[in-house]
């Protein structure tokens, strides 16, 4: 508390409080607070706070004129310019000048308080209070909630869920579904939990160290129904995650910076707030533990990073609902954020492949065109798109009369050479067709399957599809111009409705008929509109005028999108405002489209979603959006690949060569090298701009790129075994160096640099006409992956930096010392890779050591984990021998699959001999070679049967 306390006791928010007030007054507010103020509690066990003092005397509140540092200041006026000062009062803040950049003049001084506990219950599961705002507080901007709860639950020993709401429950929350409260709270968590009473405010402690993850004792808690915000103090400046945006760097900036989270057509660009909403973050306290913390939120909503270390939200609507997961460690917050929220998809097998797409092929042969030179160079191509273009008039579930004729037989005839089908579909249908009569409009409408306006007819804007009629379009006229005189009214269907699921997997189906696509790539589910909220705007209301923007790009909240007060099923009974499931749109899509396209396709399938939201990674991947093709891109990609994989969507890539904008050779060439390792590897283009699928640059760029791929498909079982642990166990897939090396905190920092799991780390070159590249080496044996020759110890000792070389068709790659990895030889299509022979690459550790795993499924059924049809292998290495044991086996998955050779890297010395031995089989291998400069073992012809395990012993 400090001497601007004075400010506290504003009963009349029209009063403008006087800076500096007498003693009398506050010691008469401290008396009339302390007959309120209960000692803090901690559940079980009461704590005293140190700010209050546990009597009933006038010690309870210390008065103090200690001002808090700059740093520490939480802007109270983060809804208009700097200059309020009037403002800035009447919210009985304090104003004063700063000389810290960033640092807001108008801030809330200490214990500005908010709401005061009132009562409080134990329950099994935790604790509820109750709390009624503080009489002395001014209102912000209205309709405040003047009780509240807070429900303390204690679900596991790392997961700690606190949320604050309204008691009467009339306010929205988000219909993701979460854990579900059990009636017994966990035993021994490994947290502690302190609050205070009077103002409320609530500590979260981990208790093996002490370390304070959470304290709002900083800022205010306001709850009113279009502006609720709190603040916390943060352990560590160590902040990864919440998104979607274009980070310039994993670790955030904490230098007073505020990002919106508002789903947004909108291509990376610094600040905006992108195409998903995240509202999670990790922490890597200062002695390498770390946390995570979801705020489970979908309202328009900002958050500010500020040196303290703290952070701040502002959310215009819903509940305050945390959840916290205690890890310890990077993985295992992961781990335990996905247990809750739904763990990632096992996507197909086919579609870790390389894809292929542009916007604007403009016609079927161009597409045959680009395959055949895929097939002329023996480029590994596993997918084929059709962007927009393949559709007559973009009207989804048709096909172009003209430019597409035949488009199915065609589809037909790829799949034999191994080479799959994904069709994009925007939400948005066309709604004008007059000549020509749409049914898929006219279904939708008999099923009222459309999101409505507030008096229950079809909310209209205009996405893609002109009107019927339209034949030439000037496109010289602007941009806004031309939606109104071209574009079609569309309509935008309601995908939490039953009648719109099964009219959307109806018509899925039937054109499954006409083109025998593999997966759905569902884009502009922001929902992206050209018009800005309807075809007539919005009306007048409090949803589409909210009183607080966040910092959200746009004029208004709608822009780009339908308007906020048009209405939603939320539940199947239960409906509710589009302001409130604005970000869930895309997140509502997924589900449905998922299942439509497995409905479909009778196979495993793939969604890949633009808009997202917690849980999404269940039933879809995820492609970073319109960037462009510039270098920046190039590097802010590999930070929103390791961003998805935190959020539980690890199949993640980004438009490989970019999407807007000439690409260039060089460019192209390195987005190659790290597409190669995009967990989703796409090359997608956009509209207009020059080629850039592989053999655009000629024969000499085709093959480089070939043999990129090549390592990537020579590495697929591992990135497949990567994919099912995230499935099973949620960890990430393609990972930062802090989630193997936390404790070295030289790597918090490094997102140049990406591991897939936890054995191949690799270093690609981000910048142009660069033929080398700094990489750090945290303490490890690491093996260059192409020779297997172990990085010298001479080199790391130099703090562990390392220039290498990087020619320009060359990429980086290092596999750890203790890693097993599973590889198969390659080929250009995953339909006959998956038939070549296996092979490990073994990197022993300092003992020598080594282990890793191989899951093993036919890459395309449903449910082949549930149904217990695969082979799980465990491989280990001590003692010179290899052990192969299955783990799991089923039926006959692996016949005519042959274990051919293994890689061993970090020898000391050449063997003489080497055995393999199957039950009382004893085989002796002659094929080796040994490389006496690398000390790399090479073991060919081992010709063993995958179905049964075996032992290679080297001697
Ligand atoms: C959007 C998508 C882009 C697509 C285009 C045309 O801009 O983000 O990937 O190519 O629409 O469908």
């Amino acid at each position: 508390m400090t001497g601007k306390m004075g400010s506290l006791e504003m009963g009349n928010p029209e009063e403008v409080p006087k800076q500096g007030f007498s003693t009398y007054t506050m010691v008469l507010v401290c008396v009339a607070v302390a007959a309120v103020v209960g000692v803090a509690c901690i559940l079980g066990t009461y704590y005293l706070h140190p700010a209050y003092g546990n009597t009933g005397d006038n010690n309870l509140i210390p008065v103090t004129t200690v001002e808090p540092p700059q740093r520490d200041r939480i802007n109270c006026i983060p809804d208009v310019e700097i200059d309020h000062e009037h403002i800035c009062m009447q919210r009985g803040c304090t104003w004063q000048s700063t000389d810290e950049h960033g640092a807001p003049f108008c801030y809330f001084p200490e214990n500005y308080g908010g709401y005061n506990v009132v009562s409080e219950q134990t329950f099994g599961w935790g604790l509820r209070l109750r709390m009624e705002r503080a009489a002395s507080r001014p209102t912000f901007f209205g309709d405040e909630i003047l009780t509240l709860t807070v429900d303390i639950e204690m679900q596991t020993e790392n997961r700690l869920h606190f949320k604050i709401y309204d008691p009467s429950n009339s306010r929205f929350e988000v219909p993701v579904e979460m854990p579900t409260r059990s009636a017994e709270k966990a035993e021994n968590p490994n947290y502690d939990i302190t609050y205070t009473n009077n103002p409320f405010t609530l500590k979260i402690i981990r208790k093996s160290t002490g370390e304070v993850l959470w304290d709002t004792s900083i800022g205010a808690l306001i709850f009113e129904d279009q502006f609720l915000t709190i603040s916390t103090r943060l352990p560590s400046k160590n902040i990864y995650g919440l998104g979607e945006s274009e980070h310039h760097s994993f670790r955030h900036d904490m230098n007073w910076i505020t990002w919106g989270l508002f789903s947004r057509d909108q291509p990376p660009s610094y600040k905006g707030n992108l195409y998903g909403v995240h509202p999670f973050y990790m922490c890597v306290e200062n002695d390498a533990n770390a946390h995570g913390v979801l705020l489970l939120n979908s309202n328009a909503q900002d958050y500010t990073l500020q040196p303290t270390p703290a952070l701040t939200y502002h959310t215009i609507g819903g509940v305050l609902d945390f959840y916290m997961f205690l890890g310890p460690n990077p993985e295992s917050v992961v781990s335990q954020y996905t247990e809750a929220i739904g763990r990632p998809m096992l996507p197909p097998y086919w579609s870790l492949g390389y894809q292929l797409c542009r916007y604007g092929y403009g016609n079927l042969s161009n597409v045959q065109e680009v395959v055949e030179s895929m097939r002329r160079y023996q480029i590994p191509h596993d997918v084929q798109y059709g962007d927009i273009d393949y559709m007559h008039r973009q009207l989804d579930f048709t096909i172009h009369p003209t430019n597409y004729v035949g488009l199915g037989d065609w589809v037909d005839s790829l799949k034999p050479e191994g080479t799959r089908y994904i069709i994009i579909l925007d939400p948005a249908i066309s709604a004008n067709e007059t000549a020509e009569y749409y049914p898929t409009y006219q279904r939708g409408v008999d099923n009222e399957v459309f999101i409505e306006d507030e008096n229950g007819a079809i909310q209209f804007g205009k996405v893609w599809p002109d009107y019927p009629d339209v034949t030439d379009i000037d496109t010289s006229l602007p941009w806004e111009e031309q939606v109104e005189k071209y574009r079609a009214y569309a309509a935008f269907p309601d995908f939490r409705k039953q009648s719109a699921q099964e009219w959307w997997a109806n018509e899925v189906s039937m054109f499954h008929d006409k083109v025998a696509f593999d997966g759905i790539w569902i884009d502009m589910n922001e929902p992206a509109s050209f018009v800005h909220g309807s075809v007539d705007g919005c009306p007048d209301n409090k949803y589409d005028n909210p009183p607080f923007m966040p910092e959200i790009w746009g004029p208004t909240i709608y822009d780009k999108t339908i308007c906020m007060n048009s209405v939603q099923q939320v539940t199947y009974d239960m409906k509710d405002i589009h302001y409130n499931m604005h970000s869930l749109y895309g997140w509502s899509q997924t589900e449905p489209t998922l299942q439509a396209a497995e409905n479909a396709t009778g196979e495993r399938s793939l969604v890949i979603s633009r808009s997202t939201f917690p849980s999404s990674g269940k039933h879809t991947g995820h492609w970073l959006g319109d960037n462009a093709s510039i270098w920046p891109h190039l590097y802010y990609s590999i930070i929103g690949m390791l961003e998805f994989n935190l959020f539980g969507i690890p199949y993640i890539g980004a438009d490989i060569c970019g999407f807007f904008d000439d690409t260039t050779e060089d460019l192209c060439r390195r987005w190659h090298q790290v597409g190669a390792f995009y967990p989703y590897a796409r090359n997608h283009n956009g509209l207009g701009y020059m080629p850039q699928h592989p053999a655009h640059f000629g024969e000499e760029f085709a093959l480089e790129v070939r043999d990129v791929l090549l390592i990537r498909y020579r590495l697929l079982p591992y990135l497949y075994t990567l994919f099912y642990h995230a499935h099973t166990k949620g960890s990430t897939v393609v990972r930062p160096m802090l989630h193997e090396f936390t404790s070295d905190s030289n790597t918090w920092d490094i997102d140049r640099q990406f591991l897939w799991g936890p054995a191949l780390l690799i270093s690609p070159v981000l910048e142009p006409e660069t033929t080398s590249v700094k990489a750090y080496f945290p303490v490890a044996r690491w093996y260059d992956y192409y020779t297997g020759m172990e990085l010298s110890h001479d080199m790391l000792a130099v703090g562990g930096g390392v220039t290498l070389d990087a020619p320009l068709d060359y990429i980086n790659l290092h596999v750890r010392g203790g890693c097993i990895i599973p590889t198969q030889t390659p080929d250009n299509s995953t339909m006959f890779s998956r038939r070549n022979e296996f092979g490990l690459i073994i990197a022993l550790d300092d003992e020598m050591e080594a282990s890793g795993d191989l899951f093993w499924d036919d890459g395309d059924s449903i449910g082949t984990i549930m149904n217990e049809q695969y082979y799980m292998f465990h491989y280990t290495f001590s003692n010179d021998m290899l052990t192969a044991d299955i783990a799991h086996s089923y039926g006959n998955l692996m016949e005519n699959l042959f274990m051919d050779h293994m890689m061993i890297y970090g020898l000391m010395e050449e063997p003489t001999r080497i055995v393999v031995t199957d039950y009382d089989t004893v085989t002796e291998i002659s094929t080796f070679t040994f490389d006496q400069e690398t000390m790399a073992l090479n073991v060919n012809g081992i010709n063993h049967a995958m179905d049964t395990g075996f032992t290679l012993k080297i001697m």
